[in-house]
């Protein structure tokens, strides 16, 4: 496989198709297990109307999606990797959630203009070779006045927790995502993602380039993971 790249989506869309099965099982490890709280924060802050239609770019295996469907809204679902999205289908009980998932590029989605009631997509854009043009298609596709939103990780501000975050990064992480799911490098390029990656005031710059307005930055988890939001 080649070496994972954001700037390769092949490299992006191959280390996910593997991951896949394993997906779940290390993401409770990477976030402790707190990886609910700050979905649910990124889901009210789109605030979409009940009943609205919305739209969860890199859904992968769904975790905000069928989420964001107990909020009384239809979720539309999309991810390249058919592997991810696979494992999303094998969750999904058909008489109770309220979701669709598609399989399609972010970076050119195949929806209308002003077709959603808000967007989200969660630990996606960080993956993706053309950020501008992620925020500017999720821009498209929703109705004016609706909220497109951006969760991720980042570096923490404070030195001490940025030291403690990033050794975590460096050692912890590659060491048990790899025992989980047999792919140490997958994880090596997570921290490194993370380090590269933009801040907080860096995406709302980005956001507001691509026509979003009222952008609001958040952070969570002590200031290793960024909810960023901006209007149409
Ligand atoms: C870290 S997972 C996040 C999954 C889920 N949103 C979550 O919160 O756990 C990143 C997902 O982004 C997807 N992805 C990356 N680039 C993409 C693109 N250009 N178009 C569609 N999906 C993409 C990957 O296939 C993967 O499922």
């Amino acid at each position: 496989m080649a070496k994972v790249s954001s700037s390769n989506p092949l490299s992006v869309q191959q280390m996910f198709e593997k991951l896949a099965p394993r997906y779940d099982a290390a993401n409770t490890f990477i976030s402790l297990g707190r990886d609910k709280p700050w979905r649910i924060a990124a889901i009210k802050a789109i605030n979409a109307p009940k009943n609205g239609t919305v739209l969860d770019i890199a859904t992968g295996t769904g975790p905000v999606a069928f989420l964001w469907s107990t909020y009384g809204v239809k979720v539309v679902g999309l991810d390249f990797s058919h592997e991810m999205l696979r494992v999303a289908d094998s969750k999904f009980d058909r008489n109770k959630s309220k979701v669709d998932f598609i399989g399609g590029d972010a970076l050119k989605l195949p929806f209308p203009d002003n077709s959603f009631d808000g967007s989200l997509c969660a630990f996606g854009l960080r993956n993706m070779a053309d950020r501008d043009l992620a925020l500017a298609e999720m821009r498209r596709v929703v109705r004016p006045g609706s909220r497109v939103g951006i969760l991720d990780f980042t570096s923490p501000t404070n030195p001490l927790v940025r030291a403690i975050f990033e050794q975590y990064m460096r050692r912890v992480i590659p060491f048990v995502g790899g025992r989980i799911t047999g792919n140490p490098d997958s994880y090596r390029y997570l921290g490194s993602s993370i380090k590269n990656f933009m801040t907080p005031e860096d995406l709302a710059v980005h956001m507001k380039k691509v026509g979003l307005s009222s952008t609001k930055i958040r952070r969570l988890n002590m200031g290793s993971v960024m909810l960023c939001t901006g209007m149409k």
